[in-house]
This record gives structure tokens, C-alpha cells and sequence, in this order.
């Protein structure tokens, strides 16, 4: 990942620090987070989308890393937030987000984060369903406020990724299908209190190539023209070698060459991308727990694994990983394995690691995004703490789980 290289003995540095002082210092597992990447890769989302089309802005779908260092990071950065639900929210204006750059999603809004959302002043909430309309009016009512809405629309486009999280076609329980759409269009623009700004859409995450992106744009291009379109986000991480992503600019130029031939040039267009701003800054480190050599591959056991990282229980996704004190590039292939219950417990069949042995330091780079977010007690796990990295420094963001936080909220 980017900021990542070996020193001279061939142990892994990641933003000026050998991960192996990491671990002494923080110890394992843990999510190193290379401060500097994200940094560079928010500016190249928003400068990027700036360059093609100026008025526009990048904003950070949180749920990728909803921790309240990053919130602040991105902030600083110039990026609004899309948060999804109360806490997300919650955690974002702790951070010190602008209000006003806040894009509020869930398919699922209750009164009370409706409410949560009006009051913080968030600048943009998106429509999912029918509901969202009623709820917004009946609490705009009683607070005689207006608020900025968005239109979700569901334009019946599958792209090939995890139907887990394909969310774009006729089916998904998320947005509008063009008809309702429409529906839900025609009834903001008699109300009193919503003011319709655009629509939105967002067809999937880890999408690998350009072309659902710009069918999307086409699809919401057909409802008509509007001050603001929010193009959602989607972009693929490159987890393995294997992976071959569009890269920013290459997923930019898609949506803007379709923006420019169909959409009003002076409408506002919004990005959110998630996964692709944090995957690549973020690496875990484990400890080898167990080497098991047998008849068939080799288990190589970490302390860590489903309870950290669910992106391979969840999604099959497959990810790389090194001796982080050994040269890379060499070695027999390997099952990494994690230490929960499971048997799909596995971060990657058949990685080459050098000669593992108990003890040794394993780097699996590339997990920023989603691992914080959807980490867990499994097996009674302490949730690892988060390690920003920068020029040479590090500190800690979140601390490491303790068996009494395990117990917090356990009543007598
Ligand atoms: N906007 C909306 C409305 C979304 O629902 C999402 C992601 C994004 C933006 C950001 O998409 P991204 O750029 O991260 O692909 N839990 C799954 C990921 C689910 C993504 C859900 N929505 C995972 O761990 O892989």
C-alpha cells in the first residue's frame, strides 16, 4: 500500500515506522493506519472531481472506517460525511464535521435520527421510501424548519461484485425504482417544508470496472434535471495482486464524460466514495499463534482473524499477507488462518510466507476499509486498537479492548 516499503534487512515500514516497533509498541493484533495516504488519496477524490467538474464536492461515506480520528481527518480535508443512522452521526459532529457537508442514508431512518438529523442541522438527507417523506414532514411540522433532500433511486443495474453488497438493481431493498421515483419527486416539489434538491444513487461496492458507474449516471439523468446529483460511491480496493480497479481518475473521468453529455452543467455533483478512500491506508498485524504442516496445506494460525477482519466470512474477499520481519516474495503457500470457530476463519489460501514460525510478525495490508466498522466480541475478542502512523511518528486512536469492556454493559 501506498507509504509502504522494506528497510534494508527487508522488514515492511508503513509511513516512516517498521511495523515491527509497532507491534512491541501496541501489540497485536492491530490496525496500523498510514494518516498520510488517506490524506493524499481525499485530496486526489476531491481535487480530481474539482478538475473535471467544479462545482462538486467528495464526500466520505464513514461507514468504511467510522472511528472518530478519521471523521476528523477527513473533515480537515475539506470532505463532507455520508452517515448512515444516528451513531454514525453522532460520531461525525463529535469530530467536528460541518453540518452542513452531512448526507444522512439508511433505508431504514427512525424518527428519533430523523429528528437527531434535522436538529444537528444536517445539510442533505436522502429519501430512501415513502416513509422518510411522511416522517420528515410530520417533524418539520412541529420544528416549522426546512430541510434539503435527495431522491434514492434503484436504476436496475447489477454490477459484477459480492451480491452482498450489489445495491442497484430491481430487487435491492434500498432507494426507489424509477416509477416510485418519479412519485416521490412529483410530491417533494409540492412540499412545503422538503426542499428536493437532486437524487442520488449508488449501485455497489467493490466494483472493478467503470461501466456501472456510467450507466448510473445515465439512469438518474433520465428522471430530469436538478440542482444536485449525488453518484454515490462503489469504487474496488485492490486487495491481492490479482485485482485490477479502476484508478480515481480512470473512475472520475466515467462518471464526469457521462455528467458532461447529460447532465445540466451547472448542477452540483456529489461522490461518496468509502471503501476506496480508507482500504488501502489500513494494515492489520498478527501474531503466528500455531504453524500446523500435515498432508495438506500448511495452517498458519494469527491471533486475530473474523472478529477484526468479517470482509472474508462476510464476502469471500481474499487478501495478501507477509512475514513482516522477512523479505517477501518467496516462501511456501500458506492458509493464514484466524482463531474463531469457524472454519471460514481464513484472511488467504496459498500466501507464499517465508519459513513461518510461532511468534513471527504478520502484515496483511489493505484493510482499511470495513474492518474497524464491522469488528466484534466473537469468541470473546478485545476489538484492537487503531495506530495512525505519519512521518516517522505514531500515536494510537482507539485503544485496545479490555476483558472489562467485555463486560460493560453486562448487568448483575
Ligand atoms: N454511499 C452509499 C449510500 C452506500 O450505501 C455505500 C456503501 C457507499 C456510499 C460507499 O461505498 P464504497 O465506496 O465503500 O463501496 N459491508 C460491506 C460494504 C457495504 C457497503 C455498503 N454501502 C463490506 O464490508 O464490504
Amino acid at each position: 500500500p501506498p507509504g509502504t516499503g522494506v528497510d534494508h534487512s527487508g522488514a515492511l515500514v508503513l509511513g516512516g515506522v517498521p511495523v515491527a516497533e509497532l507491534a512491541e509498541a501496541y501489540g497485536t493484533p492491530a490496525l496500523v493506519v498510514d494518516e498520510a495516504a488517506i490524506r493524499a488519496r481525499a485530496r486526489r477524490y476531491a481535487d480530481g472531481l474539482a478538475a473535471r467538474w467544479p462545482n462538486s464536492r467528495a464526500t466520505f461515506a464513514s461507514k468504511a472506517f467510522p472511528c472518530t480520528a478519521v471523521y476528523r481527518l477527513l473533515a480537515e480535508e475539506g470532505l463532507g460525511i455520508d452517515v448512515a443512522g444516528g451513531g454514525e452521526l453522532t460520531l461525525a459532529l463529535a469530530a467536528g464535521a460541518d453540518p452542513a457537508g452531512l448526507v444522512v442514508h439508511g433505508n431504514a431512518k427512525t424518527d428519533e435520527e430523523l429528528r437527531l438529523a434535522v436538529e444537528a442541522g444536517a445539510g442533505t438527507i436522502v429519501i430512501d421510501n415513502f416513509d422518510d417523506i411522511d416522517k420528515l414532514e410530520r417533524i418539520l411540522a412541529a420544528t416549522r424548519g426546512e430541510q434539503g433532500v435527495l431522491v434514492r433511486v434503484t436504476p436496475d443495474i447489477r454490477p459484477d461484485t459480492h451480491e452482498a453488497v450489489s445495491t442497484g438493481q430491481n430487487g435491492s431493498k434500498f432507494g426507489l425504482l424509477l416509477p416510485q421515483a418519479r412519485e416521490a419527486i412529483a410530491r417533494l416539489r409540492g412540499s412545503e417544508r422538503l426542499r428536493l434538491e437532486g437524487v442520488h444513487v449508488h449501485v455497489g461496492s467493490q466494483i472493478l470496472d467503470t461501466e456501472p458507474f456510467a450507466r448510473a449516471v445515465e439512469a438518474v439523468a433520465e428522471l430530469g434535471e436538478f440542482a444536485v446529483y449525488d453518484l454515490g460511491g462503489g469504487l474496488g480496493a485492490r486487495y491481492t495482486y490479482a485485482d485490477r480497479p479502476p484508478t480515481v481518475e480512470e473512475y472520475l473521468d466515467a462518471l464526469t464524460d457521462v455528467a458532461k453529455r447529460l447532465l445540466p452543467a451547472d448542477a452540483r455533483i456529489l461522490i461518496e466514495p468509502g471503501r476506496s478512500m480508507v482500504a488501502e491506508a489500513g494494515l492489520s498485524l498478527y501474531r503466528v499463534v500455531s504453524v500446523k504442516r500435515g498432508d495438506g496445506p500448511t495452517f498458519v494460525a494469527i491471533d486475530g482473524g473474523m472478529a477484526d477482519n468479517l470482509e472474508v466470512s462476510l464476502y469471500q474477499q481474499r487478501f495478501e499477507a507477509a512475514v513482516a520481519t522477512r523479505p517477501t516474495g518467496q516462501g511456501e503457500p500458506c492458509r493464514l488462518v484466524g482463531r474463531h470457530c469457524e472454519s471460514g476463519d481464513t484472511l488467504s489460501i496459498g500466501v507464499p510466507l517465508q519459513d513461518p514460525r510461532v511468534g513471527d510478525l504478520i502484515a496483511v495490508p489493505v484493510t482499511g476499509a470495513y474492518t474497524y466498522a464491522l469488528s466484534n466480541n466473537y469468541n470473546g475478542a478485545r476489538r484492537p486498537p487503531v495506530v495512525f502512523v505519519r512521518d516517522g511518528a505514531h500515536r494510537a486512536v482507539v485503544r485496545r479492548e479490555t476483558y472489562d469492556d467485555l463486560m460493560r454493559r453486562d448487568l448483575p
